[in-house]
């Protein structure tokens, strides 16, 4: 029987994956190891966290005897790595918080497989979860593949880049089976509102100005999140050991345009005037080191894996909307406390 150890479930995209996961496969035994950040939020799991197949353990990625006894308890057979600080802004803050968690969290990780599958490396599989944000910025045209050589260009995608780099060696040097997927921009339920969905969207409830970065001509790659868990458990399942798979819905948007669509779908929902939120829109300083565009080429999933997106953009936005409207008391929780402090240290000298 499988034991997957999955890391960050209690975090925006983790919690879709243990999700998926933990009703798809009851067979499954699915441990979600979280240290439970400002980040990382149990309510996230409220619907599934009884289910028989569900363990949660609060550990700490660089605590590692902690980890050793998740992996010893539990038999972890494979493990699904998303754990990680996730947000450029903070990573040009707090650089080093990215370098412990990213970096060093994931070789404890890889040492702890390494530790407990070497009599049986084969049978057994260990996932990284990464980003596009490795290969650096795009200019007007092309699309990252998984040749697009390394060019981080934020402490974030830098450490993201890094923990690749040690998958992929512990693969070479100990012979650890793995595989990693490079995703891009994710949005929908159960996102924390300091990424740029989110965020508008709950400004856009309290009449909030809407900070756009530099000349909001910065262009993002967005794909609904319950279809990169989909991937997730595809490349998981069929994915060849050893290999990279990039993941995007072919579905560029510059900043301000998803801006404005946002809006008009916003007003709709709340019976505003169409436009009222326009003037919400109120440019700000940019981010230091902002890559310009990303785009994805998501050919080798689809050609080798059959995996491909479910929904448009229109119809997820949507539905990620909606949510937020009907699940304003997550939304209270988390941007109550420490949130009020991010916000103000944040966008006050914007
Ligand atoms: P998130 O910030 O929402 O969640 C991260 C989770 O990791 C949280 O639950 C947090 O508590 C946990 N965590 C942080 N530090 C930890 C530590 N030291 N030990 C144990 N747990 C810790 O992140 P997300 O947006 O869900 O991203 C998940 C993964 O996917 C990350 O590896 C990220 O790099 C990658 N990714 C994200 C996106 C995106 O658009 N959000 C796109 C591509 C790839
Ligand atoms: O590409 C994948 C990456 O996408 C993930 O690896 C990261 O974890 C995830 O945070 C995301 O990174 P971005 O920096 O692209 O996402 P963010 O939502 O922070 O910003 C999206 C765009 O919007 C970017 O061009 C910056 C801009 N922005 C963001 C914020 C928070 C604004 O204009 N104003 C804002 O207030």
């Amino acid at each position: 029987m499988k034991s997957i150890l999955i890391t960050g479930g209690a975090g925006f995209i983790g919690s879709h994956v243990v999700r998926l996961f933990v009703t798809k496969y009851p067979g499954y035994k699915i441990v979600n190891l979280d240290a439970l950040t400002y980040a990382g939020n149990l309510e996230n799991l409220a619907d599934i966290d009884q289910s028989p197949n569900y363990f949660f353990e609060k550990v700490n990625l660089l605590d590692v005897n902690e980890l050793d006894c998740v992996f010893a308890e539990h038999a972890i057979t494979d493990v699904i790595h998303l754990a990680a600080e996730s947000h450029v802004d903070r990573s040009i803050h707090s650089p080093l918080d990215f370098v412990y968690t990213n970096i060093v969290g994931t070789v404890n990780l890889l040492n702890e497989a390494k530790k407990y599958w070497k009599e049986d490396m084969e049978n057994h599989l260990f996932y990284h979860v990464s980003t596009d944000e490795v290969y650096g910025a795009l200019g007007e045209t092309g699309f990252f593949t998984e040749e697009t050589p390394y060019h981080p260009n934020s402490p974030y995608s830098a450490s993201k880049a890094s923990s690749d780099h040690f998958v992929r060696a512990y693969g070479e040097t100990y012979d650890l089976p793995f595989v990693i997927s490079n995703c891009s921009n994710n949005y929908g339920p159960y996102h924390f509102p300091e990424k740029l969905i989110p965020l508008f969207i709950n400004n856009i409830i309290n009449k909030k100005p809407l900070p756009v970065y530099g000349d909001g001509k910065y262009t993002r790659d967005w794909l609904f999140v319950k279809d990169h868990a989909t991937a997730i458990d595809t490349v998981f399942h069929n994915g060849k050991r050893g290999d990279t798979y990039n993941i995007g819905g072919f579905n560029e948007w510059k900043n301000i345009d998803l801006v404005k669509l946002l809006i008009k779908q916003m007003d709709e929902k709340l019976g505003n005037e169409p436009g009222t939120s326009d003037e919400l829109i109120t440019y700000v300083k940019d981010r230091p080191g902002h890559d310009r565009r990303y785009a994805i080429d998501a050919t080798k999933i689809n050609k080798e894996l059959g995996w491909k997106p479910s929904v448009t953009f229109e119809e997820g936005l949507s539905e990620t909307i909606d949510w937020y409207l009907e699940n304003t008391e997550w939304l209270n929780n988390v941007t109550s406390g420490n949130y009020q402090q991010y916000y103000e240290n944040m966008y006050a000298n914007r």
